[in-house]
């Protein structure tokens, strides 16, 4: 797919990840009206990673009872087996969030994708938090994909640590536009 006046996200995209192969992981989230072309860009990035980057993807659904950690179990088939044995045996979260986190500091590097993280569960949403403030030290690029919320974009301020940690809101342009609408 050919995506119009995205330029600037994919090479802000590339750099988090050569910046997490060189061991300093980050945290890109990214916002945006539905529509916009969140999850456009971020299907078209994953398929512009280099073929060493393992690609991770999960995406949280519009239920009423959210699945807890959803996003992670969708994921997990590619993961270490310490992870999906923790998630069959609902390990405490602390053990579970630390064996995630260990899995990502291992090479290769990881391109973490969570869609919809505005339909995230709580559990989730603590995930994101731990790793944002630890994925200084991972090979991980972790990208969320959200649509406009101030209260979430608060919190996610919130996770700043020494990791790398952005928010991007991407907005309708007048070239984009008319291919949408
Ligand atoms: N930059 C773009 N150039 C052209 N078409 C786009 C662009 N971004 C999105 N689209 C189109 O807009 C539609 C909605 O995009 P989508 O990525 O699903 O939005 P979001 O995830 O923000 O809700 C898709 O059909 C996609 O093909
Ligand atoms: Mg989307």
């Amino acid at each position: 797919m050919e995506l119009l006046e995205r330029e600037t996200y994919l090479a802000e995209m590339h750099g988090l990840l050569r910046q997490a192969d060189r061991g300093l992981g980050g945290t890109l989230f990214l916002s945006g009206e539905a529509g916009v072309g969140k999850s456009s860009l971020l299907r078209v990035f994953a398929g512009q990673v280099p073929d060493a980057v393992r690609v991770l993807w999960g995406g949280c659904d519009p239920l009423t009872t959210p699945r807890p950690l959803g996003p992670l179990i969708d994921m997990s088939e590619q993961m270490s087996t310490a992870v999906r044995r923790l998630l069959r045996e609902s390990a405490s979260r602390t053990e579970l969030f630390d064996a995630v986190r260990s899995d990502l500091a291992k090479p290769p590097p990881t391109l973490m994708v969570i869609e919809d993280a505005h339909w995230a569960d709580e559990a989730t949403l603590d995930l994101l938090r731990y790793l944002a403030r630890r994925l200084a030290t991972a090979c991980t690029s972790g990208i969320c994909e959200n649509a406009s919320w101030p209260r979430r974009s608060t919190w996610v301020r919130n996770t700043r640590s020494r990791s790398k940690c952005v928010l991007r809101t991407i907005r309708r342009t007048p070239m984009a536009s008319s291919t949408l609408w």
